[in-house]
């Protein structure tokens, strides 16, 4: 097997390569709470699923794992403050949540009204990584609007600017 790559080398160009950022959130009982991520794909759509990485450390975590449900919302080109405040770390979740406004869809987990796209998910299976959790979200509801997507790349939120 071939060693790996250090981590300065892997992060420096991985800073190079674009995201799109969303807050993932997560509900059980009364307990809210999500986190700002970039590490998300479309995993496959049939069944429709998205793929997730959060580390382990996230408080989130264990409100996705209690509950079996999380949501992706994508965030618009107004919404970097609401990326900061999720990557802020060690917020209170209502901290978190309330400076948006929120609904919810199918599993009950919170929806941000204004996103690009959320998408509300079961949790199909989990796979530890590292010091991740990599995990499989069913989509079982969906809600877009027309938003420009926040990107997010060498460490500065950004926008699509057109070519
Ligand atoms: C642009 C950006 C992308 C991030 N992507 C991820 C990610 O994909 N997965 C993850 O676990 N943390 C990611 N983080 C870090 C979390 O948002 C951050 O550690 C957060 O504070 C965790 O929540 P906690 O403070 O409640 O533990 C990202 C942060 C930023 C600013």
């Amino acid at each position: 097997m071939q060693d790996a790559v250090s981590e300065a080398e892997y992060k420096y160009a991985m800073r190079r390569v674009v995201s799109p950022v969303a807050v993932i959130t997560a509900r059980s009982g009364t307990a809210r709470n999500g986190l700002t991520a970039t590490a998300i794909c479309s995993a496959t759509t049939e069944p429709p699923t998205v793929v997730v990485c959060v580390n382990r450390q996230a408080r989130a975590l264990r409100l996705i794992e209690e509950s079996g449900t999380f949501a992706v919302n994508f965030l618009s080109e107004q919404q970097s403050d609401l990326a900061r405040t999720f990557s802020t770390h060690g917020l209170e979740g209502e901290t978190r949540l309330g400076s948006a406004s929120w609904t919810t869809l199918k599993t009950g987990v919170p929806i941000l009204a204004s996103s690009v796209s959320s998408f509300d998910c079961v949790l199909e299976k989990s796979l530890t990584h590292g010091t991740h959790e990599v995990l499989f979200g069913r989509v079982v509801a969906v809600t877009s609007t027309e938003s420009n997507a926040l990107l997010y790349r060498d460490g500065f939120f950004r926008r699509i600017a057109p070519e």
